[in-house]
């Protein structure tokens, strides 16, 4: 909830932003470091969430690695302040000059989600003379119950490698000279509510595969169990900081861990996705002919959730906060302004009586937001605004930002 003095420091700022309570993200942060040192857990965040140079100077010097999926990702993170030996980088296509720039940086491991990868990172490290450290991705075909699209440990997903290549793959690493197997690493998908159920089938099923690949003489030296964690979209007042505790108790009653054995988590949405949210103006009220609309200034090209995944983001009218103690509602379909049907924050919302200008607020849109946003109908992007920077923040220059 958003105090009053922000909300009237907004009516000066140009929407759409993205307003990040740097509060709530140093708590969390904080909170996750403090978990990770009491249950022994290394942490790397998944910075696909959000590459904010701000959120990622702090993680970074918390002591956390990183986890990326692209070649930028790998620079943007070293240029943030982790290490290269903190640095894991997974995604089933990497191109040779991504392989190749993360293998000159000396990153701590390629999650390798092929065995053909594997031959030709084993094949670059020859010819440049160089040994490259890689964890293998396994697909335990374990299902997440999330949404299909961030469902990836299933076997018709494209992620990992599957028992039917698991001979063929540690025949491979033994006789390889120029990788150096440092582990697992799974991640059977996002969003993931039901933590205790499905991270502890997650670990008894890496119980099984790590004690196959040790049975056979490969040390696994590094369990990463990915990320997932889900975040409680519907009331994020109740609940600003994810379930951390129960993931990591789950993690370390569940997991087998030999002395020596390293366990690794990458968590990106509950990390950041509370702490920002997507402020925006009502440009029209339009009385459609069964509904009314409520046309915004952000659309799917600000965050494009809603209409990919058809998720769900709290919406509140601030303005009519400030107006009205006890206000009355109407059911509005909350649309943007881009050429899409599919362009709906919200259909049949119940909301204050809402007026051109209003402020509003979705919530909880700091993961897969504004690193998903697009330029779409020339859109501009988006800009960050910080809770302890607003006087930085770009000023409005709209007519009715300037009442
Ligand atoms: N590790 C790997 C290998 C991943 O692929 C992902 C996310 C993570 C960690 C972090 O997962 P998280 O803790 O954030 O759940 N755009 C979608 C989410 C896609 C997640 C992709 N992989 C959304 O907006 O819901």
């Amino acid at each position: 909830m958003l105090d009053f003095n922000t909300i009237e420091k907004f009516d000066k700022i140009a929407t759409p932003f993205y307003f990040y309570n740097m509060d709530l993200f140093y708590k969390t942060v904080d909170h996750v470091a403090e978990l990770a040192e009491r249950y022994d857990i290394n942490v790397h965040y998944a910075i696909k969430a959000n590459v904010e140079r701000r959120l990622l100077e702090y993680i970074s010097s918390k002591g956390f690695g990183a986890d990326c999926v692209s070649g930028n990702e790998v620079l943007h993170a070293h240029s943030c302040g982790f290490p290269a030996e903190k640095i894991v980088y997974a995604g089933v296509g990497k191109s040779d000059r991504e392989i190749y720039d993360a293998m000159k940086l000396g990153i701590e491991a390629f999650n390798c989600e092929s065995l053909q990868e594997i031959y030709v990172i084993n094949e670059m490290a020859h010819i440049n003379g160089m040994k490259a450290n890689i964890s293998v991705r396994i697909n335990p075909d374990i299902d997440a119950h999330t949404h299909k699209y961030v469902t990836t440990g299933l076997y018709e997903n494209k992620f990992g490698i599957s028992n039917h290549e698991f001979d063929k793959l540690i025949e491979f690493i033994q006789k390889s000279e120029h990788i150096n197997f440092i582990g697992l690493h799974f991640h059977i998908g996002s969003q993931i509510t039901r933590v205790g159920e499905v991270f502890a089938l997650e670990c008894l099923r890496v119980n099984e595969i790590v004690r196959y690949f040790e049975n056979q003489g490969l040390l696994v030296n590094n369990i990463n169990l990915g990320g997932g964690l889900g975040v409680d979209y519907e009331d994020p007042d109740e609940n600003p900081i994810a379930d951390f505790t129960t993931w990591f108790k789950t993690i370390s009653e569940n997991i087998t861990r030999r002395p020596g054995q390293k366990i690794h988590v990458e968590p990106g949405r509950s990390i950041v996705a509370q702490c920002a949210s997507l402020i925006s103006r009502v440009l029209f009220v339009k009385s459609g002919e069964t509904k009314n609309f409520l046309i915004m200034d952000a659309g799917m090209n600000d965050l494009i959730r809603p209409a990919l995944y058809g998720a769900y983001h709290k919406i509140e009218n601030l303005s009519a906060s400030m107006r009205q103690f006890f206000p009355t509602f109407q059911a509005y379909d909350i649309v943007g302004p881009v050429c899409e049907s599919s362009d709906v924050w919200g259909a049949g919302r119940l909301l204050p009586l809402s007026v051109r200008g209003d402020l509003m607020e979705i919530r909880s849109t700091g993961a897969y937001g504004q690193v998903m946003a697009s330029r779409y109908n020339m859109k501009d992007l988006a800009p960050s605004v910080f809770s302890d920077r607003l006087d930085e923040a770009p000023v409005a220059k709209d007519y009715f930002e300037n009442r």
